[in-house]
């Protein structure tokens, strides 16, 4: 049994009130080291320092942009960073969303739309599998982590209701996140036969963060849990992917508040 705490590795914060930065708190509780990969290098520092005094473990690796280069080298400074640390989970939560007639969307946009939502889910998916290629099977509670999954690594892209139905605005945005849903679904199945376990996870609904709030400024919506995602509980169920054994396992989950319309 390894001592050695695994590594955690998640690609968008934002302003660390969302997906991400719930999945990096709950990773952190659970003991994995955390690495945090994002642009906007204030919400990094300011997510791992609180990680850090809630007793967790975790550095911020931000990031100009998501070319591949720029996703390389925030993978070679984690690894030089925690070099005994093995990679077990990647979390791919970056995206770029535009929510516009067709008519009106650029040329620029529909490039930001594919080079983050795709170019970069392949960067990212690059390094985080060659990561797990290297590894032995994950060992029993190994560096104080629950479980035994008989796995390397996990993998897990998040994707939106615009991965699986287009809509009036989504031309874009819609057409990328086809394109991850796709990438998951290929590296899923050529991985399995090395325990590498990729999942897609369909968030259907608005989730609860700073900017939704902003955006909505209605209260009421706020303390419904059953009509937007907390995401809190989206993180939950990102561990359950994780610790899910080689016997019984995911490739895509949907997850929507109660009542949602779908
Ligand atoms: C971060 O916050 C600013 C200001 O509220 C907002 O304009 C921006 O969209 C937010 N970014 C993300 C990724 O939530
Ligand atoms: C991406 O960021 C790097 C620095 O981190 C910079 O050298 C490079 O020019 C940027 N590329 C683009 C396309 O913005």
């Amino acid at each position: 049994m390894s001592l050695v705490r695994p590594l955690f590795v998640v690609a968008g914060i934002g302003n660390g009130t969302g997906t991400g930065a719930a999945t990096a708190r709950l990773f952190a509780k659970s003991g994995y080291r955390v690495a945090l990969i994002s642009r906007g290098p204030e919400y990094l520092d300011k997510l791992a320092a609180e990680i850090n005094q809630a007793g967790g473990e975790a550095a911020a690796f931000p990031l100009q942009n998501y070319t591949t280069a720029s996703i390389k080298s925030a993978f070679a400074s984690l690894k030089s960073r925690w070099p005994s640390s093995p990679l077990r989970v990647a979390v791919f939560n970056a995206g770029y969303g535009v929510w516009k007639p067709f008519l009106d969307i650029t040329e620029d946009e529909v490039r930001e739309s594919i080079d983050t939502n795709i170019l970069a889910a392949f960067a990212f998916a690059r390094e985080a599998l060659l990561e797990f290629t290297k590894l032995e099977l994950e060992t029993a509670n190994e560096g104080g982590v629950a479980g035994n999954a008989r796995k390397r690594g996990t993998l897990i892209f998040t994707g939106a209701t615009a991965s699986i139905r287009g809509n009036v605005l989504t031309s874009a945005f819609s057409a990328s996140k086809f394109g991850i849903r796709a990438l998951s679904q290929s590296l899923a199945k050529e991985f399995a036969k090395k325990n590498i376990h990729v999942a897609h996870s369909i968030i259907d609904g608005t989730i609860i963060t700073e900017r939704t709030k902003s955006q909505r400024n209605n209260p009421s919506w706020e303390a419904d849990q059953d009509v937007r995602l907390d995401p809190d509980s989206i993180a939950k169920s990102y561990l359950h992917l994780v610790e899910q054994d080689s016997s019984a396992w995911t490739w895509e989950i949907d997850l929507r508040p109660a009542h949602e319309k779908w």
